[in-house]
């Protein structure tokens, strides 16, 4: 029998994991490995890829694709001059740049792009990569309207082509770990699912500062609009799209996505919530922004509940799933933890007791002689095993991930691995729109009507209750 190991569910959340896996070495904490096969194609099999939209997000796909095998950066599109710089410096190499994505979807030696533009361009660009020919990794939220999400599907499927959307936690060796737990049925029914995701930084409430030279003379603006309602040039608006709805989708587009990825990722879900009930407020942020900075919603499903918040006042939680189940409790922390508290992601498995207990609480009303009666009674049913011998899993499983492990790099390595070999990703076009019909569009639709949004999926559409 494995030896308790006595933490509470603040304990877990508290300690990072990195502070565990030092205190609790040999204990029952596991260090998980990838297990993605990382081997070097033949040189004929190396994908060439472009990238279009090198800002926060491109940058930081370029820094990790430098770490996958088998692939080459040969160009990159963005609307602002300035951005054609960043990804030669990452890459260390010259790169073909400009402000015309279209060049990129011409060429013939590109195999596939990244999208990584705010998302309001994420419908036209992954359609048009499609009818390109090209596969696409595109960022998520996958669509910025419902109607988007479904094109692009179409396009995708008409085109036979490869999208994955990036909400990389869904080839992270953390939750494919979670993943195993939900599937082996240790949690036991499962009624609640909670996650969280606090923020209380200016990069968190997207208070971005405005380069110094963004001005309708480096930025192509007109192009950066897109679909947009025209307007003037707009520092704010151009760093900041997340606050406004003509080009981003507030804190649900941010991270409720994120977090409905990884849940739908574990719980095996393949289809939006039936209905959702959204809450919040702008409490801190009164910028001129259109999104709250704290909302809440919980979604039902078939079989259990989900509830969400995300705020940019507090951090305390950070990012925190619960799975609440009949025989276990399972809980998967984020990276974000304060530095001091240890740093790391990490995953824990604590069993619910198995043998069910008396009902001690309304025979508190019983006369004595009733009570005790019924307390043998009860004993005499449910022998207790000799101590020693309980038949309970105890104490906690942890699972944590090695310093320096990047669910960014997997993702990447997932994607250029199915454009090698055609093989399907699991965050396809089907996955990434019904994470976005949920976590994003029907959230706000509720946040903004204030009512509860019912999913119809006859009509492909969101209504009121
Ligand atoms: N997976 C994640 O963890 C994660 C993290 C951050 C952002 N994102 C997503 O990545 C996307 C980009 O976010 P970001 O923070 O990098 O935004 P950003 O504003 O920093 O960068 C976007 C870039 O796209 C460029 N651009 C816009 N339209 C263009 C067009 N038509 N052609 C060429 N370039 C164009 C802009 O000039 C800008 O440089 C969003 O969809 C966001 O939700 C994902």
């Amino acid at each position: 029998m494995k030896k308790p190991i006595s933490m509470t569910r603040r304990d877990f959340v508290r300690l990072g994991a990195g502070t565990m896996a030092a205190g609790l070495a040999g204990k029952n904490v596991t260090i998980l490995e990838p297990s993605i096969l990382r081997a070097s194609p033949p040189p004929a099999e190396v994908v060439r890829f472009g990238i279009i939209g090198t800002g926060t997000e491109g940058c930081d796909l370029l820094r990790a694709s430098r770490r996958v095998l088998g692939i080459e950066c040969v160009a990159a599109a963005d609307v602002y001059d300035t951005r054609h710089e960043t990804p030669k410096e990452i890459l260390k190499k010259d790169i073909d740049t400009t402000r015309e994505y279209r060049r990129l979807l011409d060429r013939k030696d590109i195999d596939a792009v990244i999208v990584a533009t705010p998302d309001h361009w994420h419908r036209r660009l992954v359609v048009e990569a499609a009818q390109a020919g090209k596969d696409a990794y595109c960022e998520k939220p996958m669509s910025h309207t419902l109607e988007d999400g479904f094109a692009m599907v179409d396009a995708v499927q008409t085109n036979k082509r490869i999208l994955q959307i990036g909400s990389q936690r869904v080839s992270s060796i953390l939750y494919a770990k979670a993943k195993e737990i939900w599937d082996s049925g240790r949690l036991g029914e499962v009624d609640t699912i909670e996650a969280v995701w606090d923020r209380n930084t200016d990069s968190g409430a997207w208070v971005y500062p405005i380069p110094p030279d963004a001005s309708e003379h480096t930025i192509d603006w007109n192009t950066w609009l897109g679909d947009a309602p025209k307007r003037p040039f707009d520092g704010r608006r151009y760093v900041s799209w997340r606050c406004y709805k003509d080009y981003g989708a507030g804190l649900p587009g941010d991270l409720f996505v994120h977090l409905i990825s990884g849940i739908h990722y574990i719980t095996g879900t393949n289809a939006p919530a039936i209905r959702a009930y959204s809450t919040g407020g702008i409490y801190h942020y009164k910028d001129g922004r259109e999104f709250g900075d704290l909302q809440w919603t919980i979604f039902d499903y078939p079989k259990f509940q989900v509830v969400l918040r995300c705020n940019q006042n507090n951090k305390y939680e950070d990012q925190l799933f619960t799975f609440y189940g009949k025989k276990g409790t399972m809980f998967i922390r984020g990276e974000g933890a304060p530095a001091a508290l240890g740093a790391g992601a990490s995953l824990a498995f604590r069993a619910e007791p198995e043998f069910h207990t008396r009902e001690d609480y309304s025979i508190g009303s019983w006369p004595e002689k009733q009570r005790e009666e019924y307390i043998a009674e009860w004993n005499r049913e449910h022998p207790r095993p000799a101590p020693g011998n309980y038949n309970v899993e105890s104490g906690e499983e942890i699972y944590t991930v090695s310093a320096g492990y990047s669910d960014m790099v997997d993702h990447l390595t997932n994607f250029f691995q199915a454009v090698r070999t055609r093989k399907p990703v699991v965050e396809n076009e089907v996955f990434g729109n019904n994470a976005a019909i949920t976590g994003c569009h029907m959230s706000n639709y509720s946040y903004f009507n204030k009512n509860v949004a019912v999913w119809d999926a006859a009509s492909k559409a969101i209504k009121s209750a």
